[in-house]
């Protein structure tokens, strides 16, 4: 795929609006980030799960205390302040939304982290770090947002000391959108647009772990973690299709983008997996 470059208007449309800010900020908690559960835990606990998936993904880290680690990213660094403070890592989180890196920097003050979470504008397909400045990476559903998710790969590879780990987390269609079921791709093509997700257009489970190893990775493991998401995606559903129902009915529905998505995500579920791809830069 050809590089549009970055849609800062439409990163913004997604993530600026009010109401998709008072859905982060007050439903999220500031995370911008889906949930892992346990077979036979409750689906209903949604912050407990975001947890848990912060912890899945320190622990596919696997770095030692004091490593340091990029946020590719970070939104408002709910994810780097867990790596900080659960995994004693040295966390440098990127953006390209100024409100995120503002509140970011905000809440990192607050909770008097400043010293162990730095935030700066940085576009993850073109990093302002010199080569192998890190131990390691991570990507928390934003990959889906990339416009040339090789020339990502390859920076994040860029970015890796030999031996440096990679850990990647998201959703994403469960093959090439021009196999899919035409019904189907009717309804995900659209919100793919509509939130931006032109990463999601180009890699999926089929062949994502082929672009890491092309961009130089060796993939540790492909994990399909669907079933540890699922249940957020049934309970925040249940939370909110009235919700969206009324606004779409009654409100300006182009004004409540995320919430449209969670619910019509959940439509679509069967095709949508997600994913856990951990990969190393080999050592020379
Ligand atoms: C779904 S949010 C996830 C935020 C954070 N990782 C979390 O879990 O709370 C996606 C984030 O990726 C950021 N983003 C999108 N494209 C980016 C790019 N090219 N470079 C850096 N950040 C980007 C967005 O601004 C947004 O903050």
């Amino acid at each position: 795929m050809s590089a549009q470059g970055l849609d800062l208007a439409g990163l913004r449309r997604v993530y600026g609006r009010a109401g998709s800010r008072w859905f982060y900020t007050r439903v999220a908690r500031n995370a911008r980030h889906w949930g892992w559960t346990e077979p036979g835990q409750s689906k209903w606990r949604l912050w407990r799960a975001q947890r848990q998936l912060e912890d899945v993904l320190g622990r596919k880290l696997a770095l030692p205390a004091g490593a340091r680690v990029l946020d590719a990213g970070c939104g408002a660094g709910v994810v780097a302040r867990a790596m900080a403070l659960r995994f004693g890592l040295a966390v440098t989180g990127v953006d390209v939304l100024d409100f995120h890196l503002a509140e970011a920097a905000r809440l990192s003050a607050r909770a008097r982290m400043g010293d162990r979470t730095v935030f700066r504008f940085g576009d993850f397909h073109r990093l302002p770090f010199d080569d192998g400045e890190f131990d390691g990476a991570y990507s928390m559903e934003t990959l889906v947002h990339s416009y040339d998710p090789p020339r990502a790969l390859a920076e994040l590879h860029r970015v890796l000391r030999p031996g440096g780990r990679l850990v990647l987390l998201g959703p994403m269609s469960t093959g090439p959108l021009d196999e899919m079921e035409p019904g189907a791709r009717a309804l995900i093509e659209p919100y793919l647009d509509a939130m931006t997700m032109t990463g999601s257009k180009v890699y999926h489970a089929g062949n994502l772990s082929r672009l890491l190893a092309e961009a130089g990775f060796e993939v540790e493991e492909a994990l399909d973690a669907t079933p540890y998401y699922l249940p957020t995606s049934e309970a925040v559903y249940a939370y909110f299709r009235l919700p969206w129902e009324i606004l779409r009915r009654f409100g300006d529905p182009a004004k409540w983008l995320n919430l449209r998505s969670t619910v019509e995500m959940y439509g679509v579920r069967e095709h949508v997996a997600w994913y856990v791809h951990t990969a190393v830069k080999p050592s020379r």
